[in-house]
Order: structure tokens, then sequence, then C-alpha cells
């Protein structure tokens, strides 16, 4: 008899165990921290503002814009954070500024709007793979 008490409460111990860790659905939906944000084909095409200096496939031009592929900066920033950059640029007199060379606002292209930063921005992640 003790038995059976034993393994009806196992059971129902097992049971329970199982049930709380289906949780029921109330899992907090998981949203990736930078998802979707922009679209790197879209990208690509307003890149051409960029390539002037950063080269077509964004791997610089000497004495012009820098290397993104291998870019660490780009690497280190969040999609937020490289949209603001590019907002403000990079003058010369910026002390994290290493060649001596402007990064303006934007590219000097103000037509620019935050979505096609944010694909300027997806199309950077695809460079730097
Ligand atoms: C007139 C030339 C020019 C244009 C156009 C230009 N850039 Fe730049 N960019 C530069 C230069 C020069 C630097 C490096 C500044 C420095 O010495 O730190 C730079 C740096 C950057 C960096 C930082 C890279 C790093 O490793 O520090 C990013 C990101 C960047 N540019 C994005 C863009 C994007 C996106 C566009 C197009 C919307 C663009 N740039 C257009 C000249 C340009």
């Amino acid at each position: 008899m003790k038995k059976l008490l034993i393994l009806t409460l196992g059971l129902i111990f097992m049971l329970a165990l199982v049930l709380s860790a289906c949780g029921g659905g109330s899992e907090p939906e998981q949203v990736p921290a930078q998802a979707d944000k922009g679209d790197p084909v879209k990208g690509k095409e307003l890149f051409l503002s960029c390539s002037a200096c950063h080269g077509p496939a964004g791997e610089g031009v000497p004495g012009l814009g820098k290397d993104m592929a291998g870019s660490e900066f780009i690497a280190g920033k969040t999609d937020d954070e490289l949209v603001e950059f590019i907002k403000v640029g990079r003058d010369p007199g910026d002390p994290l500024n290493t060649t001596g060379v402007a990064m303006p606002p934007k590219g000097s292209n103000p037509a620019l709007t935050d979505e096609d930063l944010y694909d300027i921005v997806a199309y950077l992640r695809e460079i730097q793979q």
C-alpha cells in the first residue's frame, strides 16, 4: 500500500514538472536585439552614396574612405549607433579621426532617410561577413 502511495506521489510530481516546463505559453516572445531593421538589398543600391570614398564593395579608397569589411569600429557598434554615426560623420578635427580626411555627415547625401541608413547598415553587416 505504501509503495503505491509513493508511486502516485512520484507520478504527480513528474506531471507537475512537465506542466511547468511547458510554461503554459506565457514565455516572453524572443525579440532579437537587431531584428531586420534594414534591407541589405536596398542598402547595396544606396551604398552608391558611399562607394565614391569607401569603394564599390566597401574595400576603401586610399586617401578617401576607410575599408569597411575589416572595420572593428563597425563590428563593435549596434545598428542604432552606426546610423547615428553616419548622420554626424567624423571630421578631421575629431579625436577619433584616423586619416585626416573627413567622413561627411550622411556621406554628403542629406537625402538619405533613417530608413535608408538602416538599409545601408544592413548592407555593411553583409560586407563584414
Ligand atoms: C567624401 C568621402 C566619404 C563619403 C562619401 C563617405 N565616407 Fe564614410 N568615411 C570617410 C572617411 C575619410 C572616413 C574615415 C575617417 C577617419 O579618418 O576616421 C570614413 C569613415 C566611415 C566609417 C567609420 C569606419 C571606421 O572604421 O572607423 C563609417 C561607418 C562610414 N564612413 C560610413 C559611411 C557611409 C555609410 C557612407 C555613405 C552614406 C559614407 N561613409 C560615405 C569618407 C567618406
